[in-house]
């Protein structure tokens, strides 16, 4: 076993056994196969150690997730951030369980190699009896492999009670928007000396509690490096730089989907809001002029053909 495999911290029950982490090609090649490689929560330390970046999105349907899954990308959160993207509310906290359970099973049922890790929305994990059922479900209705969940040295108890139960968690410190009116809005944290230190020690202590990865979003990039060298658990950064051991995007933004959204950390690697307006706007020309449907996409009636006459010889 590699020392950086041993669990961290008292809690820990992360698996020992550093198994080489499944190739996308593998699980490509085997797409509608029953799933024999699959991304588990170990594999992202063994990513880390060999300084193999770890690939995230969210993800919040079954269409979605099979490209995604197709494509390769190790991680997939059903992030809260369903509630901006598919719900169309300003912020994450009206989410519940129920919407990121639902999801969850959709995402779940178009996955095959990519590891599944699903939001525990506002206030249901403010204190570990309520967390426990609550992230329970997720594993058992939605099909998560791990959950997530928002905040520092206060969460650390709660992350330590799932962790000895058996739940996977992830953290994420930094930006954390379930604390959007705390935070006095949607601000890079961590800056001065202060808040530093702060967000050291909550990285620290998360990973103390038990946490196998932390999401670190909009921090400075040199805090995030220090963070992501000071821990054993691998980073996964949003708007926090280069230096973290993977990245995650929320997908709609990535592809495009929402072209009025541009913070600064955001690349737009498709421009698919423009082509979905172009094709809508194609459907409508066609099927207003009557080019469509056209012949083909038709069906008929065998029985209304001419009966052929069978003539013996
Ligand atoms: O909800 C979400 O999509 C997230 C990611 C941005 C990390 O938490």
């Amino acid at each position: 076993m590699h020392p950086e495999d041993r669990p961290v911290g008292g809690v820990a029950t992360l698996p020992t056994a550093a198994a080489e982490v499944p190739t996308p090609s593998e699980s490509i090649a085997l797409y509608g196969a029953q799933p024999r490689s699959q991304v588990r929560v170990h594999h992202l330390r063994t990513m880390k150690r060999k300084g193999t970046k770890i690939t995230a999105v969210t993800c919040y349907d079954a269409t979605f997730a099979r490209l995604v899954d197709q494509s390769g990308v190790d991680v997939v959160l059903v992030g809260d951030s369903l509630g901006n993207v598919v719900q169309g509310q300003g912020s994450t906290l009206p989410v519940t369980l129920d919407h990121i359970v639902y999801h969850t099973a959709a995402v779940a049922r178009g996955l095959s190699r990519a590891q599944l890790v699903a939001d525990l929305p506002f206030m249901t994990y403010y204190s570990a009896e309520v967390a426990l059922p609550n992230a329970a479900r997720l594993l058992a209705e939605g099909g998560a492999h791990a959950v997530k969940l928002e905040g520092g040295a206060e969460v650390a108890p709660i992350v330590a009670r799932l962790v000895q139960s058996g739940i996977p968690v992830m953290g994420h410190i930094g930006l954390t928007p379930q604390s959007l009116h705390a935070m006095g809005g949607h601000r890079i944290q961590g800056r001065g000396t202060e808040a530093r230190a702060r967000l050291l020690a909550d990285a620290a202590a998360l990973q103390e509690a038990g946490c196998y990865a932390l999401v670190l979003e909009g921090i400075p990039t040199r805090l995030a490096t220090e963070i992501s060298a000071s821990l054993a658990i691998p980073t996964i950064g949003i708007g926090a730089g280069d230096g973290c051991d993977g990245q995650i995007l929320v997908l709609y933004d990535m592809l495009g989907l929402n072209p009025d959204f541009q913070p600064k950390f955001l690349k737009r690697f498709a421009q698919l809001g423009a082509e979905v307006r172009r094709a809508l706007a194609a459907y409508g020309e066609e099927v207003r002029a009557g080019t469509f449907p056209a012949p083909e996409h038709g069906y008929d009636d065998p029985s209304e053909r001419e009966p052929t006459l069978k003539v013996a010889r």
